[in-house]
């Protein structure tokens, strides 16, 4: 079945950001001089995306400005999570509008360099049946800022892998591996079952790798490693980076910017 939705939880309060989310989400934050959302859209769009579902709160009427004139051509519809409940609960947030249909979802605070993970998570899904899930390895002590996976033997030669167990944010020292969860995955409205049933995690929220764990020790998660860049972009940091690798690979900047960049590093 072609998958042709995507949710985009995009409610958090950009806390990371101030003072600049004072006044602009994050999501609208530029990377270069495109609102980083907008790269969000485009990725989704790339992998045959053709509804966006952003999940958004009230306290930020951007968003919705955002979705009237967002390009690209996909339909985009705004749900809200009212209270910031979790990862799961914003996800939750879609049910109605997600239907019956497979779905992906999509976390803004990571940045792709183009649409090519997506598509093989969605072929993913559409070979096995199972939910597929994003992977990357990272340095062992970075895994406790993510979702991390306990798989079944070694990724095959194309990236892909059994995930026979996720747990949330582990300590370094308990955690199962270092292949790590980031943030592009793809359902069946399965998860939506998974997630009703869940208990809220030690800090009152409804994680999303809870219900994807659920589902892994039925044998129902595949994972898949990233081969595309990637840059997070819930970190300044990130943000700048990202900024930078988008200005060097467009035709219309990327030699000037490259040229300063030189310039400046050599001290002039
Ligand atoms: C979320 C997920 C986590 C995942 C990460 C990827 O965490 O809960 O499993 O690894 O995104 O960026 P967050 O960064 O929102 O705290």
């Amino acid at each position: 079945m072609p998958v042709r939705i995507a949710v985009i939880p995009a409610a958090g309060r950009g806390t990371r950001f101030l003072p600049a989310t004072k006044v602009v989400p994050k999501e609208l934050l530029p990377v270069f001089d495109t609102p980083s959302l907008q790269h969000t859209v485009d990725e989704a769009i790339g992998a045959g995306i053709e509804h966006v579902i952003l999940v958004s709160n009230r306290a930020k009427p951007a968003i919705e400005v955002f979705a009237e004139t967002a390009t690209g051509g996909a339909r985009i519809t705004v749900v809200y999570q009212d209270s910031p409940r979790g990862l799961g609960h914003a996800v939750e947030c879609a049910r109605e509008l997600v239907g019956e249909d497979p779905f992906a979802v999509l976390l803004p605070d990571e940045l792709m360099g183009d649409s090519s993970h997506l598509r093989d998570l969605i072929a993913e899904h559409q070979a096995s049946g199972r939910t597929a899930i994003g992977l990357k390895r990272v340095p062992r002590d970075e895994v406790s800022a993510y979702g991390c996976i306990t798989p079944d033997g070694n990724p095959d030669s194309t990236g892909r892998v059994v995930v026979r167990d996720v747990v949330e944010k582990p300590k370094m020292t308990d955690a199962p591996s270092d292949l790590v969860i980031i943030g592009r995955y793809v359902f069946g409205h399965d998860l939506f079952d998974f997630l009703a049933s869940l208990k809220p995690a030690a800090n009152g929220e409804l994680q999303l790798s809870d219900a994807i764990g659920d589902m892994a020790r039925l044998g129902k998660v595949n994972g898949v490693l990233i081969s595309c860049t990637r840059h997070d972009t819930g970190t300044p940091m990130g943000m700048l980076t990202a900024s930078i690798d988008a200005a060097l690979s467009r035709a219309d900047t990327g030699s000037q910017l490259r040229s300063w960049l030189e310039a400046r590093l050599r001290g002039r």
